[in-house]
């Protein structure tokens, strides 16, 4: 039995990987790089299973050259846009994830970066750090509020529903989602109203997005919907960079067209769109969401168990395919 691992991960993983399956060779890449999609082909010849991150792009022509033998693909994230769901499903390759465990992880960063955008710590930091900052001043650096703002959710699931409850519960926020089914728990736990994408826009203070990548979603907020939005608008994304047309939100962002950004994702990633990062209205982190010791481990444990269950003929307990 052959596990090849993309990406160096938590130890967790390979030591979980080598007790339940002792008979198993666990090879790890040994730079500290992602792949190729070459070099994942070469390097995971012959495996059995895939551990793989959302870096690397798992298209029907890597499925196809790994299996047979390959038989499962444990992704050590939740999204799963990078991996060619159906094109697994068609060749008997389970895909399996990373669900709830960093629900709370990554709902820490979007709320940091609502307050980080709103508050203006972005520019503060960097001012403060350059030795520019020459003592209070009543006009000085002045954001705006968070408190009883409105909020709203593109996309009820987990991560967006941990959102919402720390922005109402914490911040008596008004939350407005969008869901393409109805959620009595967010309405009777949160006093959350669903409203249409366009709706939403209009009237929320701070948008987050918490809705997968799928070609749905693709440059779901694009020109037209930027242009929706309130000029004291902030838009957060914490979920996946193609969400958002980022070209189109760099310049509605250069024209003041809405008041800021915090960005945790890219569309290009890691690379940003032209001009992004020397706008002082975005917050640019470099794909944090998940990046705890505790959430990374739990991921680790995850990852491992779903191979050691498919490897083992049992039901994976997160399988997406
Ligand atoms: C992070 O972005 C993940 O999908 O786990
Ligand atoms: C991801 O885990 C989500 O459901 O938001």
């Amino acid at each position: 039995m052959f596990i090849y691992i993309t990406r160096a991960v938590p130890e967790i993983v390979p030591q979980m990987l080598r007790s339940a399956l002792p008979q198993a060779r666990v090879e790890v890449n040994p730079h500290d790089r992602n792949l190729t999609h070459a070099e994942i082909a070469t390097a995971a010849r012959g495996a059995d299973a895939l551990v793989c991150t959302l870096a690397d792009p798992v298209d029907a022509v890597l499925l196809q050259a790994l299996a047979p033998p390959l038989r499962v693909v444990s992704t050590y994230a939740v999204g799963t846009n990078n991996i060619d769901l159906e094109c697994a499903g068609r060749l008997g390759v389970r895909v399996c994830n990373t669900p709830g465990v960093l629900t709370d992880a990554t709902a820490e960063v979007a709320v940091g970066l609502m307050l980080a955008c709103a508050r203006r710590f972005g520019e503060g930091e960097r001012l403060t750090r350059a030795g520019r900052f020459e003592g209070w001043a009543p006009l000085f650096l002045r954001g705006q509020g968070v408190y009883g703002k409105t909020v709203g959710i593109v996309g009820a699931g987990r991560i967006g529903f941990r959102v919402a409850r720390t922005m109402r519960k914490g911040f008596d926020c008004p939350i407005l989602y969008t869901s393409r089914t109805p959620r009595p728990d967010w309405e009777s736990e949160l006093g959350a109203r669903p409203a249409p994408l366009d709706d939403l826009l209009a009237q929320s203070d701070f948008v987050s997005l918490h809705c997968p990548l799928t070609p749905r979603t693709r440059h779901l907020i694009d020109a037209a919907r930027l242009d929706l939005m309130k000029p004291t608008a902030v838009l957060v994304n914490t979920a996946r960079g193609p969400v958002v047309d980022e070209a189109a939100l760099a310049d509605a962002l250069r024209r003041g067209r809405i008041a800021g950004a915090g960005l945790d994702v890219y569309e290009h990633e890691p690379a940003l769109a032209p001009g992004l990062a020397n706008l002082d209205n975005v917050v640019v982190l470099p794909h944090l969401g998940s990046a705890t010791v505790e959430t990374r481990d739990e991921m680790g444990r995850m990852c491992a168990q779903a191979v050691i269950d498919v490897l083992s003929g049992r039901e994976p307990a997160h399988a997406v395919a």
